[in-house]
């Protein structure tokens, strides 16, 4: 028999979770132009916070595109509910305590300010970083050829030549990744957490 175990009825409070698990949710949402490095830091920050012991998990096109949001597109409608289901879900992982990493390019400010909104309206933390790099220098990236394919019009609606992407306005961390290596995005990522007291270590 269990002992000294204490039974809660109804669920779980926010603060409650939070004591329990030693750890605050947050979302971390990357926003950029296709090949500007949004997966890359993504992988490495998550792998970094799991290496400090931070529930962390990444969510982007690999794995929501593929599956939840398997009948999407890239029309801008269809990039909206890309947007509007990716925001729900990772302020369910916020809200289980995990720090949620998103990496999608969600072109569009609107989309990304009711990912913010739905955040705060649940006093979760939502930081928004610019994963920025110019047009020249992510075309020559290409690592799928996709701009290549949008400058022959073989593939429409291609971010960046034939679809907008609306920059942020006001976002809490800027990189520049044509002048920021990986290591160092991490770094300014994992300092800013540290210095609003989102992880202690
Ligand atoms: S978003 O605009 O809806 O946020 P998301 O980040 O999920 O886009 O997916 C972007 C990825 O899908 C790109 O990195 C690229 O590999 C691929 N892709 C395929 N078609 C397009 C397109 N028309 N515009 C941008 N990216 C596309």
């Amino acid at each position: 028999m269990a002992t000294n175990i204490t039974f809660h009825p109804g669920s779980v409070s926010a603060e409650e979770r939070t004591g329990l698990l030693t750890q605050k949710g947050a979302t971390i949402w990357l926003t950029g132009l296709s090949a500007s490095g949004k997966s890359t830091i993504a992988c490495a920050l998550e792998q970094h916070l799991l290496h400090l012991h931070k529930f962390s998990y990444r969510l982007d096109g690999d794995n929501v595109r593929f599956g939840l949001n398997k009948d999407l597109g890239f029309d801008e409608k269809s990039r909206n509910e890309n947007i509007r289901r990716t925001s729900e879900v990772s302020k369910l992982f916020a809200d289980s305590s995990c720090i949620a990493i998103t990496a999608f390019i969600s072109p569009y400010r609107a989309d990304r300010a009711f990912a913010r909104e739905i955040h705060e309206q649940a006093s979760l933390p939502f930081i928004e970083v610019f994963v920025d790099a110019p047009l020249h220098v992510v075309e020559q990236r290409d690592p799928k050829g996709l701009y290549k394919k949008a400058r022959t019009g073989e593939i429409k609606d291609f971010t960046g030549i034939s679809a907008p992407y609306e920059a942020p306005e006001n976002p809490e961390i800027h990189i520049d990744t044509s002048t920021t290596d990986v290591a160092e995005s991490v770094r300014i990522i994992t300092d800013y957490l540290k210095a609003k007291g989102y992880i202690s270590q």
